[in-house]
Parts: C-alpha cells; sequence; structure tokens
C-alpha cells in the first residue's frame, strides 16, 4: 500500500461525512498535489499523502490544542503514520505563524525536519484550492481567509503575518514547475 492510498482512507474516513467541505478542499489539494508529481519524483508519494490528509486536524478526534495543522500531525503520529508525513501536515501554510500566535512553537519541534521545498509545494496545493474545492488564484485565496475569520481573530493576524512569505513560497513551486516543463521539453 502506499503512503498516499494509506492517507486517503485516513482522511475520507474522517472528513468524508462530517466535514463534507473540507472534504472537498482536501480533493483538491490532493489533484493539486498529483500535478506537481512530475518535478518532485521519490517525493511525490509523500506530498499527496500530505495533501489529502493536510486537514484531518479539523475532525472532532484529531482536536486537541485547536490549531489545526498540529492537531492534526499530532494525530496522523498516534495512528502510526510516516514521521515526514506527520511533519509536513503540521507545517503546511500559515502553521508557524498560528503557533506562534497561539503560544504553540515549541510543538512544531516534535516533528522530524523535512525539507523546505516540501512545506512549499503543500502551502501551495493548499492556497490554490479554494475551501469548496475548486481551483483558485493564491493571493483571491488567503484574501478570502482573511474576509472569513476577521481583525482580531487569531488566523486573521497569523495570515496577515504570514501572507508575504506564503506567496513567495507559491512563487518558488511556480519557478520549479516552468523550470521542470522547460526541462522535459529539452
Ligand atoms: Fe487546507
Amino acid at each position: 500500500m502506499t503512503l498516499t492510498s494509506w492517507a486517503y482512507d485516513v482522511a475520507e474516513g474522517l472528513l468524508a461525512d462530517s466535514l463534507p467541505k473540507r472534504w472537498a478542499h482536501s480533493q483538491q489539494v490532493y489533484r493539486q498535489a498529483l500535478d506537481l508529481a512530475p518535478m518532485l519524483g521519490d517525493d511525490a508519494d509523500l506530498l499527496a499523502a500530505a495533501a489529502i490528509a493536510h486537514d484531518v486536524g479539523y475532525a472532532d478526534v484529531a482536536v486537541s490544542t485547536g490549531q489545526h495543522m498540529i492537531d492534526g500531525g499530532r494525530y496522523l503520529q498516534r495512528v502510526g503514520a510516516d514521521r515526514r508525513l506527520c511533519a509536513v501536515v503540521a507545517l503546511h501554510t500559515s502553521s508557524p505563524w498560528e503557533a506562534a500566535e497561539l503560544g504553540l512553537s515549541d510543538a512544531l519541534n516534535e516533528f522530524v525536519p523535512v525539507p523546505g521545498y516540501l512545506v512549499d509545494a503543500i502551502t501551495y496545493c493548499d492556497l490554490s484550492s479554494s475551501p469548496d474545492g475548486q481551483p483558485v488564484d493564491p493571493e483571491d485565496r488567503l484574501e478570502e481567509v482573511l474576509r472569513r475569520y476577521g481583525p482580531g481573530h487569531v488566523v486573521f493576524r497569523a495570515v496577515s503575518a504570514a501572507r508575504p512569505e506564503l506567496l513567495r513560497m507559491v512563487q518558488r513551486v511556480r519557478d520549479g514547475v516552468t523550470a521542470s516543463s522547460a526541462h522535459e521539453l529539452n
């Protein structure tokens, strides 16, 4: 069984019935990850697994701190997931900024180090997928998150602080896609 098929079953079990919108979003994040597979080589399976499972921290059974990236990473550790998968889930998108807002930065040290390009890739996939599972421009997606939570909310503060770096992460992935398709043409 691949890491992806294991993670797909776990995420579907946690999200499909109880949080169908999150599940639709997760499936689009997964499709974005499959599109990046050609430039990720051996890491394509890990990214696809992380993409489908990245929001399991919203499931009731996983919630503990309320920071869904950390809760998702910890839940996956409890059920015996690959340690790198747990780490990519724990670090996705604005996680370090939200953890700082919540005094949870130390929790991120529970996870194994993973290469920055994997964090860039999961973040790109997440920000390219709307909450209801459509492709979306990352700039618009960040605006939507800020509108949805509103000033004063921890997510608003974290995403406001994170936005410049998140957009740099998106750009690095786009540059990688361009370079890898140019390489294929040569
Ligand atoms: Fe997400």
